[in-house]
């Protein structure tokens, strides 16, 4: 990992290969042109509209799912002061993975690598006017200096759900059903994926009082629980054991315990695990039962207080954390104004789609916005189409109008190709007449009809 980071960190001092037109010799005195490369910047992607297409079905069904919980959509710029990213945001993330310079007015700024940061600055911001609790989400492109690898890029789209302003459970159990639904949104099944769930308030009495280890030893061994996942078991313990000498036992039996239920008789009173007890109490009666107590979620920010959870993919293919998010309630009094408790999740665009390919959960057929296609007999006729094209898209009709004069077999090719529903084509029999062949084109389908009939059988088609 140390390797990796510095070769990164010298590819970003040497710029981007392929950026300038240079010329290269062939060996033999003569200088071939070097053209361009066609590639995006490394780990970023470009969205072709076949991408994009996928992409806003994604997010389509993303913004409804929030909306109707009442969350309302809210934006900011993509870079921010380095400054903000240093209180709270973590180690890892400012140091290795971030896009930092200064401006030609010397000011350190950043690529934001995530959105909690500038939401709290933005409620910190109108503090006094905003009328509390907010329900408030977005869909931000961010930008992470990593190892490009499946499931993490360079650049993602991220969904952030966040409530600011309530202090109890209650904000935890709505966010946990907000990712819950998002994911059945998308035809997921329960046994498609697990929520797991923890508490920093929790792990910290576990640390702070119950194993009594100093501050700077609670740190790292927050770090080591947050990794447990990816290192050996008996690297595991023996870290552990060269801070916790003859308490590792408690520790490892406390981080092996599945039920919350069964927490030793000494977190009785602690806050984090009866609100971990309200919270599966609520879900399950929610009839939501995909939730599970693991201790070892941790969630790598510094900001979360509370409690924390992670989505898992439960398919073995694709075994890992979809997506996350907690509570924080110590970041919005970070900009100086009177504290505000926020709880929020943050879901990536490749993680999903990953999942949703995975587990075939892609419609098929992604819905065009154009829903006619007009083919044209000939050039002649061009004009009376564009006329009654600009008609129809007068009516709410989206219509591409075929201007390429080809053989008719090659426009309606090209209408099936674009996922295109309907088409009509003109010549002199439908000018003279008014009336028009509709083709449904995954039928094949045709019925005579007027124009008042296309925008009436259209527009019913989209209400479906
Ligand atoms: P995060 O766990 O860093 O949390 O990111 C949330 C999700 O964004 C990840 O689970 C993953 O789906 C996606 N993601 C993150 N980094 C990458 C990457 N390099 N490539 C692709 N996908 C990525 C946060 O960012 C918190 N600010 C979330 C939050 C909102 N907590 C409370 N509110």
């Amino acid at each position: 990992m140390k390797n990796d980071s510095v070769k990164f960190k010298k590819e970003l001092s040497l710029g981007q290969k392929g950026c300038s037109l240079r010329k290269q010799s062939d060996g033999k005195g003569a200088t071939q042109p070097h053209f361009l490369s066609t590639e995006p910047y490394k780990g970023t992607r470009d969205f072709y509209p076949a991408d994009m297409s996928v992409r806003n079905y994604m997010f389509d069904t993303l913004s409804r799912v929030v909306e109707q919980y009442g969350y309302v959509e809210y934006d900011a710029p993509l870079l921010e002061e380095t400054a903000l990213y240093k209180a709270k945001t973590g180690e890892e993330i400012v140091n290795e993975q971030t896009y930092s310079f200064t401006d030609r007015g010397g000011r350190d700024v950043t690529i934001r690598p995530e959105m909690t940061p500038t939401v709290a600055r933005m409620v910190a911001r109108r503090r006094k006017s905003l009328s509390f609790p907010l329900r408030w989400y977005s869909i931000p492109n961010l930008f992470r200096y990593e190892r490009p690898q499946r499931g993490r890029i360079r650049e993602h789209w991220q969904l952030n759900v966040d409530i600011f302003g309530i202090d109890s459970v209650s904000a935890d159990i709505e966010i946990i059903a907000v990712a819950y639904d998002i994911l059945r949104a998308f035809g997921a099944t329960d046994n498609d994926f697990q929520i797991r769930v923890n508490s920093r308030q929790l792990i910290n009495f576990l640390l702070n009082d119950f194993l009594k280890v100093k501050n700077e030893h609670a740190h790292t061994l927050s770090k080591l629980i947050d990794k447990k996942a990816k290192i050996t078991e008996k690297e595991f313990k023996a870290q552990a054991k060269e801070i916790l000498g003859a308490k590792t036992a408690v520790f490892i039996d406390f981080l092996n315990n599945k039920d919350i239920d069964n927490l030793p008789k000494e977190f009785e009173t602690n806050q984090g695990a009866q609100d971990l007890k309200k919270l599966f109490q609520m879900l399950n009666e929610l009839n939501i039962t995909n939730i599970v107590y693991d201790s070892t979620i941790m969630r790598g920010f510094d900001y979360y207080t509370g409690i924390v959870f992670e989505v898992y993919d439960t398919n073995k293919k694709n075994n890992r954390s979809l997506f996350g998010g907690g509570r924080y309630d110590n970041l919005v009094d970070i900009f100086g104004v009177e504290k505000v408790s926020g709880v929020g999740f943050g879901m990536g665009d490749v993680t999903l789609l990953d999942y949703l390919t995975t587990h075939k959960l892609l419609p098929v057929n992604l819905r065009s916005d154009t829903n006619l296609y007009i083919c044209v007999c000939a050039e002649k006729y061009e004009k009376d189409a564009n006329i009654l094209a600009r008609y129809l898209r007068a009516r709410d009709i989206g219509i591409v109008l075929d201007i390429t004069n080809r053989k008719i077999s090659a426009q309606i090719k090209t209408a099936v190709n674009a996922n295109i529903p309907f088409s009509i084509c003109i010549g002199e029999d439908e000018i003279r007449s008014g009336q028009y062949k509709l083709k449904m084109l995954s039928s094949r389908e045709e019925k005579l009809v007027s124009k008042e009939e296309i925008i009436q059988i259209i527009l019913g088609r989209l209400k479906q």
